[in-house]
């Protein structure tokens, strides 16, 4: 089984759906940048109050914050059997940062997920998601409904949109992707880890494909 595991793909892809199916399957931490970003800004630490300036608006947290928060994460006792990151890295530098860690925890990335979705897809996902308020889990105003109206499945917390799924700042996040993440598809595939699937799939179909990937079959 492959343990070591990165997500990418571009906003609304469907990450955050298949990395809460991953983890209830195969027990890995789950290690969002975006998650970890939103809960210091729900809690208005330092860190939050400064993400918030870049996400509310679409842009990319710098790298030096970022890859800061995954380098602690990744030394927490949890991920010495393997993790799931979802949204890191993003772009070149965070990627080297990122292989420096492995070398020195002497480990390294064993599977990279590229969830392919097309652009039109991404903008009816986003402009329709809904998320918990509580846990984060992801839902969709026609294509993924919670049990009742407005409330969580999972936990019952309220049901909110994200105040970066606007048109404004998914343009901005379109854009950063094309230039700063996109590149990594070339980076990784030149390591020879990186497997591309089908995100226009439905959730769970899609799921079928990763977890063969995850099981190396
Ligand atoms: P982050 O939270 O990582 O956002 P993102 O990459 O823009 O991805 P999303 O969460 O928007 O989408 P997703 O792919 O997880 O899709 P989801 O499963 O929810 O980052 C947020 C911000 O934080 C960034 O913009 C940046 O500012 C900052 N940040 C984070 N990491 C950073 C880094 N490394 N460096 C710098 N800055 C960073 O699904 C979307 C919708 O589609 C949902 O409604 C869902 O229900 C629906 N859906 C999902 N799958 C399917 C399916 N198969 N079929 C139909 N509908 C589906």
């Amino acid at each position: 089984m492959k343990t070591n595991i990165i997500l990418m793909g571009p906003p609304g892809a469907g990450k955050g759906t298949q990395a809460k199916l991953i983890i209830a399957a195969y027990k890995l931490p789950h290690i969002s940048t975006g998650d970890m970003f939103r809960e210091a800004m729900k809690n208005e630490t330092p860190l939050g109050l400064k993400a918030k300036s870049y996400i509310d608006q679409g842009h990319l947290v710098p790298d030096d914050v970022t890859i800061g928060i995954v380098e602690e994460r990744l030394n927490q006792d949890d991920c010495k059997g393997g993790f799931l990151l979802d949204g890191f890295p993003r772009t070149i530098p965070q990627a080297e940062a990122l292989d420096k860690m492995m070398e020195k925890m002497h480990r390294s990335i064993d599977l990279v997920i590229d969830v392919e979705t097309p652009k039109e897809e991404l903008i009816r996902r986003i402009s329709g998601r809904r998320v918990c308020k509580a846990c984060g889990a992801p839902y969709h105003v026609d294509t993924m409904k919670p049990k009742v109206d407005g409330v969580c499945d999972i936990c019952g917390g309220e049901l909110i949109q994200r105040k970066d799924d606007n048109v404004s700042a998914l343009t901005t996040r379109l854009e950063h992707y094309e230039h700063e993440t996109k590149p990594l598809l070339d980076y990784y595939a030149n390591k020879g880890n990186l497997v591309t699937v089908d995100g226009s799939k439905e959730k769970d179909d899609l799921f079928l494909d990763v977890s063969s990937l995850i099981r190396g079959e």
